[in-house]
Formats: structure tokens, C-alpha cells, sequence
């Protein structure tokens, strides 16, 4: 079968708000990191969908930090975008900010990759679609993701 066509970075971007209430948040008024987390990871399986218009599951995230607190009564905002594909396997880069809503401030607050497998309707793993990075910036994320996916390799055998 011929391999599908390469398709954008851009077309698998996604952005995904998030007022957060209380119930997110610790006794500080602070979301829990382990919310974020499950915002990332929801954030990844979009763009990761979009990309393959595929079931997806989470395999690992990588280089998963915490910059900035995000207040209760604040927005979450979460960028995601395909960086890097395999056979089977994506690379998603989420990045969460959170804007204050009474004075617009917005801060970066965390980033994570993201890395999913497409599955079929009885759970095999199925081909992906591969990434085009056209950017300079979408072109060193997938550098940057190759070497990673190579290291794991390294480190698997
Ligand atoms: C993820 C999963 C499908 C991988 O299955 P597997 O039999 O180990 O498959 P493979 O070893 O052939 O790996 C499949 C792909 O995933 C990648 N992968 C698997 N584990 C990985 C890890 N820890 N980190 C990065 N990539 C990983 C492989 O590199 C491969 O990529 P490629 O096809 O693009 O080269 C399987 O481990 C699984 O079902 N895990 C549970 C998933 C889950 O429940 N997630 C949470 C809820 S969605």
C-alpha cells in the first residue's frame, strides 16, 4: 500500500482553554500539578487525533516541567502540535500557559512531549501519517525529537 501523504505540523496545532475552578486547585489556590498533567495529556490526544484521525494511546511523556503556579479564577490555555512521527508512534509538544483574566497577563507556565501510538478498533497498533515540519521552529522540534526517539532506542538495547 503507498504510504499516505506527509501532512503539516500546523494542521495538527490545537488550543485548548481551561477556566480553572477551585476543584482544580490545592489548599494554596493553586491547580494540582497531576490536573495539569491530565490537561496535557488531553491536549496531546487532540492534536495527536488530528494528525492521524486515529484512536490514540499514551505511550510516555517526556520533559514534563512546571515553571509557574496557575491561579484559581484564572484560564488555562494549552498549545499542542504533532513534532515528531514514527511508524506507529507521534511526538506531541504541549506547552500550558495560564492568562490572568482580570489584568490579561498571560505566563508560560509548563511543557511536555507527549508520545502516542494509533490504534485500530481491536487495539493494533496501526501507521501513521508522517509530520512535515515546514517552520524553522516545527524543523528543530523534529530534529530535536528524532534524537530523542534515537537515545531511547540506544538506551532500549
Ligand atoms: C503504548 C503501547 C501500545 C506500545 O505497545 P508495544 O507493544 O510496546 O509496541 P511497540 O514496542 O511496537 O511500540 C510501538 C511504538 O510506540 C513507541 N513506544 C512504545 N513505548 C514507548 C515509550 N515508553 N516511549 C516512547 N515511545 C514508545 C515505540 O517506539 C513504537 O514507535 P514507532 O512505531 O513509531 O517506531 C502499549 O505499551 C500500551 O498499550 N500501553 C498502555 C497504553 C495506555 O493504557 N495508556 C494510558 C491510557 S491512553
Amino acid at each position: 500500500m503507498a504510504k499516505p501523504d506527509p501532512i503539516p505540523a500546523s494542521q495538527s496545532a490545537a488550543e485548548m482553554p481551561q477556566l480553572v475552578l477551585p476543584e482544580h486547585a490545592n489548599v494554596m489556590g493553586n491547580v494540582l500539578g497531576g490536573m495539569v498533567m491530565h490537561w496535557i495529556d488531553l491536549a496531546a490526544v487532540l492534536s495527536g487525533r488530528r494528525h492521524c484521525r486515529r484512536m490514540v494511546v499514551t505511550a510516555a511523556v517526556s520533559q514534563l516541567s512546571f515553571l509557574n503556579p496557575i491561579k484559581v479564577g484564572g484560564l488555562a490555555i494549552l498549545k499542542s502540535k504533532v513534532v515528531y512521527t514514527g511508524r506507529t508512534s507521534i511526538d506531541v509538544k504541549v506547552e500550558v500557559f495560564s492568562e490572568e483574566l482580570n489584568t490579561g497577563e498571560v505566563k508560560k507556565t509548563s511543557s511536555a512531549y507527549v508520545t502516542l501510538v494509533a490504534v485500530g478498533d481491536q487495539g493494533e497498533l496501526v501507521e501513521v501519517p508522517p509530520v512535515l515540519p515546514e517552520t524553522e521552529e516545527e524543523k528543530s522540534e523534529f530534529e530535536a525529537a528524532k534524537a530523542r526517539k534515537q537515545n531511547l532506542k540506544r538506551e532500549k538495547l
